[in-house]
């Protein structure tokens, strides 16, 4: 059985969603949630579906990211996952934590990567009056939001759309796309999956 470990910091929509479909005939499980604030509501949906749960306050490591970053490898190594999902997971990680779980570390960011690596991406597309919008798993590496890509979601951006509504239209399609992705991906099937 594949073991998942998926990290949040907030509500963990995207995780509830890997989840729930970890089950059945899915080769993966999961093994762990943790987060880098001990307040994520996400924290709470994980325990509540019987999945183990740690959380390393990053506020308790001011200027420090090593020290939060070795703090988190505690739980996080005791899991043993072969895969790591981040799921609005908002902490950029060293290099050194990244290369650790090379290969085998995924994100979900909420742009057509590689357009809007980085924050606030649903102002820029509509900002830019891209017709198009969405979301990308990709393979994470030491550069932001920049590895190889394993899925895509393409929503329409609509007329009078706000960052608001473009972000609501496209975490629909991030729900369905991180699992398609995440079942491919435990299969050691990297063709991207495209929504
Ligand atoms: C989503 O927009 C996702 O793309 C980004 O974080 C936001 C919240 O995700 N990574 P979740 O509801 O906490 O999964």
């Amino acid at each position: 059985m594949t073991r998942v470990a998926i990290l949040i910091s907030g509500g963990g929509s995207n995780m509830l969603r890997l989840v729930e479909d970890m089950t059945g005939d899915h080769p993966a499980r999961a093994v762990l949630v943790a987060s880098n604030d001990p307040g994520a509501a996400g924290l709470a949906r994980a325990a509540a579906l019987g999945v183990p749960t740690a959380a390393v306050d990053h506020r308790d490591f001011p200027r420090d990211r090593a020290g939060f970053e070795a703090a988190l490898l505690a739980p996080l190594l005791e899991a043993e996952p072969d895969i790591l999902c981040l799921a609005g997971f908002m902490r950029i990680l060293t290099p050194g934590f990244v290369e650790r779980f090379d290969g085998r570390m995924l994100n979900i960011h909420p742009s057509l990567l590689p357009k809007y690596p980085g924050l606030h991406t649903h102002a820029r597309a509509i900002e830019a009056g891209d017709a198009e919008a969405g979301a990308t798993v990709h393979m994470v590496t030491p550069e932001l939001d920049a590895g190889p890509m394993l899925g895509q979601a393409r929503v329409p951006v609509l007329p009078g759309d706000t960052p608001d509504t473009l972000a609501a239209r496209v975490l629909v399609q991030e729900h369905r796309l991180y699992p398609a992705v995440l079942r491919r991906f435990a299969a050691g099937d990297r063709t991207p999956v495209l929504l």
